[in-house]
């Protein structure tokens, strides 16, 4: 059964990299540093596996939409902001429509929430964003820093690494800043390929 659930997850992954490659790598190295994280604040076995799985389809949401705006190379107008700011609730649509799936469905929905407030779809903030939401964000941040987009290159490890010190408190959840600052090395051996 935890095989079959496994496969099905890489379905939807796949489904989101026939329309958008970026988010294949992109999905995959977020949720393995999402794992990373939770291990490493030692949540429950189910927690861990859950936030591995969430980080896995966080962008899933991106499925429903235009190519022409996730690949726009030219700043995004104002239509084209609100459409890619979308996304998070048709992940959170998606994921819904399995009970088993409701945990992993909020952190879908919050990845792009921020710790002081400012962030979206519902403003929330601190620690009313879930755990496994925070945990994505910073990852996200992190992948997004360190890889190609059409729009720019790539950020130096330490530039990324100095931009999530600089947000601690602001975008991200503080105490998960803290924590993580042993696992730096070891990302960085494993996302030097990209
Ligand atoms: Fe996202
Ligand atoms: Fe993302």
């Amino acid at each position: 059964m935890a095989e079959f659930f496994h496969d099905i997850i890489e379905c939807l992954t796949a489904a989101l990299d026939a329309k958008d490659r970026y988010t294949s790598g992109h999905s995959t190295r977020v949720g393995n540093m999402a794992y990373d994280i939770a291990k490493k604040i030692k949540l429950t076995n189910e927690q861990c596996d859950n936030i591995h799985i969430a980080g896995h389809l966080h962008d899933i949401g991106k499925i429903g939409v235009c190519e022409h705006v996730l690949n726009k190379k030219e700043k995004l107008n104002t239509d084209e902001w609100l459409q890619i700011q979308t996304h998070p609730q048709i992940g959170y649509n998606i994921l819904k429509k399995s009970d088993k799936l409701t945990e992993i469905a909020l952190m879908v929905l919050y990845h792009h929430e921020r710790w002081d407030g400012y962030g979206y779809p519902k403003g929330l903030k601190g620690i009313q964003i879930p755990l496994g939401a925070r945990i994505i964000a910073i990852c996200d941040a992190i992948d997004a820093m360190t890889s190609n987009r059409p729009y720019r290159n790539a950020y130096s490890w330490e530039y990324c690494q100095n931009e999530i010190y600089i947000n601690k408190g602001k975008q991200f959840d503080p105490v998960l800043v803290d924590e993580i600052s042993d696992l730096w090395p070891l990302w960085e051996k494993n996302l030097n390929f990209h």
